[in-house]
């Protein structure tokens, strides 16, 4: 995957709630290009491997089991200064701290339950992406 790309996923509240529409429009509102999508459900296995980097954080097992409670949308987004721009985009991880305008200050509940995940450099945006997507599921 090239630099310009970063890989999220909308996360099972967001789904639930309805959100993943206006989530996407505002997106591809700031500019951002889909070249992967898809709608799937994660095992908690996979949710582990996922979120592998925070095994040792107090909140691991929470974080998995939550991501693993219902469907999320992954996609792969393309944009100059991907992986900056979408962080900037979505807001800060505690939706309290999100500044307006935000994906997080208009659709995050808590540290937890915070719509949206966003990789946090080009080196994870390209294995999160590959961990998700098969060669030819990107266009
Ligand atoms: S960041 O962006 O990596 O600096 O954020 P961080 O605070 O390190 O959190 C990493 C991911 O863990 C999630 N998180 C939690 N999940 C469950 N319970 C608690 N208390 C909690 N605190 C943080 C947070 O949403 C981050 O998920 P991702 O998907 O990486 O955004």
């Amino acid at each position: 995957m090239a630099t310009n790309r970063t890989f999220t996923m909308i996360k099972p509240e967001a789904v639930a709630a309805g959100n993943t529409g206006k989530i996407l429009d505002m997106i591809i509102e700031a500019g951002f290009k889909i070249k992967a999508l898809k709608l799937t459900t994660l095992s908690k296995e996979r949710a582990g491997e996922f979120y592998e980097v925070h095994k040792e954080r107090p909140f691991y097992g929470e974080l998995v089991d939550y991501m693993s409670s219902g469907p999320v949308v992954a996609a792969i987004l393309e944009k100059d200064n991907a992986v900056a721009d979408f962080r900037a985009l979505i807001g800060a991880t505690d939706p309290a701290e999100a500044a307006d305008g935000t994906i997080r200050k208009a659709f995050a509940k808590s540290k937890a339950e915070n719509a949206v995940h966003g990789s946090d450099s080009d080196e994870n945006a390209e294995i999160e992406g590959k961990f998700h997507f098969a060669a030819n599921e990107i266009v």
